[in-house]
């Protein structure tokens, strides 16, 4: 396998706080060096007598002045479709969306079909995720055909490779399946993610019951949906221990009561999506279906609570919650269309733009939320850059500006209202495993 020496870069490590100008070089998939300055002459390949030059059969130099070098992105919170619905998106197109996005692991949603509830589809996931050039895991069900009745075998699907469980796309009503759920996950020590939305409560979903419901004349989604769920769970999980993941978290009283249960000792984590904490329900009356998502796009005040929550960390994740679905799903009419958008290839930039840009954080905070933290609570050996640590590293230009444009989408879908948007920082490179996953 060829080395790779990275010179030049500026390296950033939310893990160990250590940040400077160094050289990485990488060979094996692991990082072997990493030094203020590696001389060509320390990489351990031949150097040629003619040129003075390493062989390039055995090692190339990469020159990354003016970039910064981070851990590979970890979004916890991906739909490949795969099996079942691969005319939205397949494993590979959405491990090619990811790269592109400086995602090096993601983990799948199971409400493909057959749902990810069984050790036979779990295995053909993790395996097609391996033929691909990033780390593809996926999430077991929680309840067998995500019916909500009857719980997986979820000791053999952890066993299968299961880095997580959930229902994600439906929300589960029974609590004592959710209670029994807790105990299963507690015991395995791994997390379990939440859908938060009471279906009892919501007419016509993934749209803001408010303004936007207003203008389209539907009943929409109210925020007690959310808030009435996650208050549930939070009492539900008390004196079990589980390791609870709050998804795509979208009212201002939601991230409260993640902050008061986090101080009162609890573990608990929230994931917040790159689109909740950049629009509002105005994108939904813009965009239409373009804006539709479940949870929906809510008000200005709701936004700026996600984004305090992910400053003071009561939301650890940013987690995109990508969700492809073909252009004549979402050409219907409003209450017919799908719900969900794309994100994995916009993520980057719109926490560039939005978080950093925008003054809330730092760009090492912003990459703390998005890869060091998120690999800690699906235990990933990711979310870092150390000697013999995994070589999964991304090179971005913070300061390159960017049109999105349609025909740049890797993707198979293109379900997304930031096309035409000005969006700033651009992945340059994508590295996983040692080898070039992605590159501008
Ligand atoms: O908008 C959404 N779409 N939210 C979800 O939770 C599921 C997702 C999907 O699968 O399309």
């Amino acid at each position: 396998m060829k080395k790779l020496l990275i010179k030049n870069g500026y390296v950033i490590d939310p893990k160990s706080g250590k940040n400077g100008h160094k050289d990485i070089l990488i060979s094996n998939g692991k990082i072997e060096k990493l030094a203020p300055s590696i001389a060509l002459e320390d990489c351990g390949v031949s150097i040629s007598k003619k040129t003075g030059l390493p062989k390039a059969t055995e090692l190339r130099v990469v020159d990354a002045d003016g970039l910064l070098i981070a851990p590979g992105l970890v979004d916890v919170h991906v739909h490949f479709r795969d099996p079942g619905f691969t005319d939205k998106e397949d494993i590979y197109t959405g491990a090619k969306a990811a790269a592109k996005g400086g995602f090096t692991s993601v983990v799948m949603m199971a409400n493909t079909k057959p749902a990810i509830d069984s050790v036979e589809t779990m295995k053909y996931v993790l395996d097609k995720g391996r033929e691909t050039a990033i780390n593809v895991y996926a999430c077991g069900n929680v309840t067998k055909g995500l019916k909500g009745e009857e719980l997986t075998d979820m000791d053999a699907l952890a066993a299968a490779g299961a880095v997580g469980f959930t229902d994600d796309g439906i929300p589960l009503i029974n609590e004592d399946i959710v209670k029994q759920a807790m105990k299963k996950t507690a015991q395995l020590d791994m997390p379990i993610s939440f859908h938060e939305e009471d279906p009892s409560v919501i007419d016509n979903n993934g749209i803001n019951r408010g303004k936007a419901s207003e203008y389209f004349g539907i009943g929409g989604s109210p925020r007690t949906a959310e808030i009435n769920m996650i208050e549930r769970d939070i009492k539900l999980a008390e004196g079990i221990r589980a390791s609870i993941d709050i998804q795509h978290i979208s009212t201002k009283e939601g991230v409260q009561l993640v902050r008061e249960a986090k101080a009162a000792g609890m573990s608990i984590h929230a994931e917040a999506t790159p689109h909740h904490f950049s629009l509002t329900e105005e994108a939904a009356i813009e965009h239409g279906t373009l804006a539709k998502m479940n949870p929906p796009l809510r008000e200005e005040a709701d936004r700026r609570a996600i984004i305090e929550g992910l400053v003071d960390e009561t939301i650890d994740m940013i987690a995109t919650d990508h969700a492809p679905h073909t252009a004549e799903e979402k050409a219907r009419e409003l209450t017919k269309a799908p719900s969900g958008i794309i994100g994995l290839e916009t993520a980057l930039s719109l926490g560039i733009t939005n978080l950093v840009g925008a003054g809330y954080m730092t760009i090492n905070k912003l990459i703390k939320l998005m890869s060091t933290n998120p690999a800690a609570v699906y235990h990933l050996d990711a979310g870092y850059i150390a000697e013999n640590g995994p070589a999964d590293i991304i090179l971005v230009d913070t300061q390159a500006s960017e049109v999105y444009e349609k025909e740049s989408i890797a993707s198979k879908a293109s379900n997304t209202p930031f096309i035409g948007c000005e969006l700033k920082g651009k992945v340059m490179m994508t590295i996983c495993r040692g080898e070039v996953a992605y590159e501008a």
